[in-house]
């Protein structure tokens, strides 16, 4: 391996010594393997590239100052995954094979784990697709698990920054009764048109609103929605949004400073009333929005007017990334050490 600049790594895949997979043949998963090709053999017919049998998770590994690798919350990326296999009606993965998926991964890459202090961390993605040949539209019988992983820089290079949202109102991400709180791909392909305009016209991200009335906030891309009202954490509660670990993880923070939290629609009107909002996930932990622009109604909603993140965000931004780099105790118990 060419030594990694850790300091310059972007967002992207490298590759890796290791993967490791499952199959799902005659109704039960096969024990796990290693494989160190970044390649899978997949029948043309499979539902996964059909019929969009398909899920997956996002989720990292921290070096700390001890030396220690971490996980965060990986059992809820485990229950996630269950509830994203059920939505799409496929095979679930036990979540002691997840476990141990995941930590063979991170065990067998641990030359690729960010050093402490770098800001860069080792991203996993579990990865479950339906393999099995189907051309009637049906479940398939056989299914694919794989857990790579692959080092990643932090998600702001220069410090945490806010940035510039485009309300979409062309495109929807997804229906209330549809797959909106499940984490598959085809909820990222329909949001990819709305991400690529914003992009183009030169926002960091698109905030998607409710898909029935266009009235109420749902996500903020690949992320979820807070903003912060006096000492209130507000953040939508909608049928169509995935349940973001770290927009839960910073409720509960939230909670253990004092302030109120409140999960409930939120009228896009209610935008001007904010002191501070942000998106949140496992890729930035919290991207604070600086400007959202809505070019239906030309409203304009301006935030953080120094350039800089507010101070509730930062608090909460500050506890949370400390939980997870091991400087801040982990009272919640979040962190699990990959032995
Ligand atoms: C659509 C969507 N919403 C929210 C999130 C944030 O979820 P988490 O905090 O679990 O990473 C993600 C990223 O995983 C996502 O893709």
């Amino acid at each position: 391996m060419d030594s990694i600049d850790w300091k310059c790594l972007p967002f992207g895949y490298i590759k890796t010594d290791y993967n490791v997979r499952s199959y799902f043949r005659d109704g039960k998963w096969s024990k796990l393997e290693l494989s160190t090709s970044e390649y899978l053999n997949v029948h043309m017919a499979a539902t996964g590239l059909h019929y969009g049998q398909e899920a997956f998770e996002g989720m990292k590994a921290y070096k700390g100052s001890d030396g220690k690798i971490r996980l965060f919350r990986w059992e809820e990326n485990a229950q996630r995954l269950i509830f994203s296999a059920k939505g799409v009606m496929m095979a679930e993965v036990p979540p002691t094979m997840f476990r141990e998926a995941v930590m063979t991964a991170v065990r067998k890459n641990e030359r690729f784990v960010p050093p402490y202090g770098s800001g860069a961390t080792l991203y996993i993605r579990p990865l479950l697709f339906g393999s099995g040949a189907e051309v009637g539209v049906k479940p398939a019988k056989e299914y694919d698990f794989v857990v790579f992983v692959t080092p990643v820089g932090p998600y702001f290079k220069g410090g945490i920054r806010p940035v510039e949202t485009l309300i979409t109102r062309e495109y929807d991400r997804a229906a209330p009764l549809g797959t909106g709180r499940l984490k598959v791909g085809g909820n990222y392909a329909a949001s990819l048109r709305a991400i690529i305009k914003a992009r183009d016209e030169g926002y960091g991200n698109t905030l998607f609103l409710d898909a029935r009335e266009k009235k109420y906030i749902d996500e903020c891309g690949p992320a979820n929605f807070f903003g912060i009202k006096g000492n209130t954490y507000i953040t939508p509660k909608s049928e169509s949004i995935l349940a973001s670990i770290t927009n839960k993880s910073l409720m509960q923070i939230a909670e253990s400073i004092g302030m109120k939290v409140e999960v409930r629609p939120v009228l896009v009107d209610e935008l001007s009333a904010f002191d501070e909002v942000g998106a949140c996930g496992t890729a930035a932990v919290i991207s604070p929005i600086g400007k959202i622009v809505d070019t239906g109604t030309k409203a304009v909603y301006e935030f953080c007017k120094n350039g800089e993140p507010g101070p509730y965000t930062m608090k909460l931004y500050k506890q949370l990334t400390g939980i997870q780099s091991g400087d801040v105790e982990d009272t919640f118990g979040w962190m699990t050490v990959v032995e």
